[in-house]
């Protein structure tokens, strides 16, 4: 299954660590689009890594460079775009997120986000004395967020990305019918 034709682009949005990566470069293979990870476009522009940038020139930067990336993106078709965990807190990028495409929401519980982030160093935010309770206050402000910008809601939890991807696209098939 594909897209229907009016919809240009699927759209992932989620928390850090809800496989919005992993989950996109799937769905893309399988439908023969492009993937394109916000996250990316923004490190090869300045040739630096998330944490580099967020050191260098402040988290406001990269948030602006979220925004312009999205504005750059309003002409992309048959892409599988995956976003920053931070995207969905300007609202300035709600209504481009929604003209992108169909927007998927990858949630899944404290607990698997915990076990997912706490492997790798690569996310600034969480470089705090208390990792734990800083996803679980993120997590509080942001669900309401991606709430409002979501089309579908994917719980993740337990699952591997293929399964996840299946969720997806059979979510989208219905949705597309409704
Ligand atoms: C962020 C999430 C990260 C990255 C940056 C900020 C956030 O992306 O954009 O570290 O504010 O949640 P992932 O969601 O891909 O980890």
């Amino acid at each position: 299954m594909h897209l229907p034709e009016s919809v240009r682009n699927l759209v992932l949005v989620g928390f850090m660590g809800s496989g919005k990566s992993s989950v996109g470069r799937e769905i893309a293979r399988r439908w023969g689009f492009r993937f394109i990870d916000t996250d990316t476009t923004i490190r090869h522009k300045y040739r630096k890594s998330i944490p580099d940038i967020f050191a260098t020139f402040g988290e406001p930067f990269f948030r602006d460079e979220e925004n312009k990336t999205l504005q750059e993106l309003q002409a992309s078709q048959e892409a599988v775009i995956a976003t920053g965990g931070g995207i969905i807190l300007q609202p300035r990028n709600h209504p481009l997120l929604r003209t992108l495409g169909v927007v998927v929401w990858l949630t899944a519980s404290e607990e698997t986000i915990w076990e997912r982030v706490s492997r790798n160093q690569n996310r600034p935010l969480l470089r705090t004395n208390d990792p734990r309770t800083t996803i679980r206050n993120l997590m509080s402000t942001r669900y309401p967020l991606y709430g409002a910008v979501a089309d579908i809601t994917v719980e993740t939890t337990g699952l591997t990305h293929q399964e996840v991807a299946d969720q997806a696209v059979a979510a989208l098939n219905g949705w597309s019918t409704a």
